[in-house]
């Protein structure tokens, strides 16, 4: 079974845009509740939660963080940039897991993972601390060889493979060519030894396929779980896209 991680940084994202300088404030009137949207996503099945803290803190706030740690019964993911001072706060809040994101332009390769072989002393120093502390670190990279190969060269024991170069080529020709370069990508993080996660862009339609890739272990969703749950609430946009990553192999998809 792939495993589920439900990603709310967009429902926190949708509190912000009201409640910025209130964000803090205890109260009922500071909706919508990113801890209460993982609660729910828990109650309907979400194998674990993940935010990510960035540094400019647009969406998930620190107090979000801390609650989250309290409540969260699952598996915390915390999606962090590779600084110290993110560091420093991982290894207080000992999530289950971190994965190491880029958010400066010169950890980015092109297709938007963070960029390990350019990288690699910060991010080996990351990984040692995690790893020292007990903490599952993940490296969310592009699918290809010299990122997968430099990430089992560090550590790591999982990366998350960014398939948001796929998912904006679903309604493009190039849609074969990027489902091809993940699953070789898939295929080659887990000859490295590597347990693979795959996230970003994943959605309703282009499940049916994502969840065809090799030896996925875990798919993070975020932004099409938290529109879909505007209209059905979190419980069914939740079920559903378990229910549609897990369908089994030969299930002929009624959009393809
Ligand atoms: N995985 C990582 C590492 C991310 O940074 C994000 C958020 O951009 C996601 C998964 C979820 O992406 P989406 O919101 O497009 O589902």
């Amino acid at each position: 079974m792939i495993l589920l991680g439900v990603n709310i940084d967009h429902c926190a994202t949708l509190r912000q845009a009201r409640y910025r300088d209130a964000a803090g404030a205890e109260g009922g009137a500071v909706e919508p509740d990113p801890v209460a949207f993982a609660a729910a996503a828990e109650r309907a099945g979400a194998d674990g939660i993940t935010v990510h803290l960035r540094e400019d803190r647009r969406h998930i706030q620190d107090r979000d963080v801390w609650r989250l740690r309290e409540s969260v019964t699952t598996r915390l993911n915390l999606e962090m940039a590779c600084t110290p001072a993110m560091i420093a706060l991982a290894l207080k809040l000992k999530p289950e897991f971190v994965c190491i994101v880029p958010e400066n332009r010169l950890e980015v390769t092109t297709e938007g993972g963070l960029d390990v072989v350019g990288n690699r002393d910060r991010v080996r120093e990351c990984v040692a601390a995690m790893n020292a502390a007990g903490i599952k670190a993940s490296l969310f990279i592009d699918p290809d060889a010299p990122q997968i190969d430099a990430s089992a060269e560090l550590g790591a024991p999982f990366v998350e493979l960014h398939t948001g170069a796929y998912a904006h080529a679903y309604f493009t020709p190039q849609r074969a060519a990027e489902f091809d370069r993940l699953r070789r990508g898939c295929e080659l993080a887990r000859a490295r030894g590597l347990t693979v996660n795959a996230g970003h862009g994943i959605n309703y339609v282009n499940i049916a396929e994502v969840r065809t890739l090799p030896h996925l272990h875990e798919l993070n969703i975020g932004h099409s779980i938290v529109s879909r749950a505007v209209f059905t609430g979190v419980d069914e946009a939740v079920r559903e896209m378990k229910r549609l990553m897990n369908l089994p192999a030969n299930h002929a998809n009624s959009r393809e």
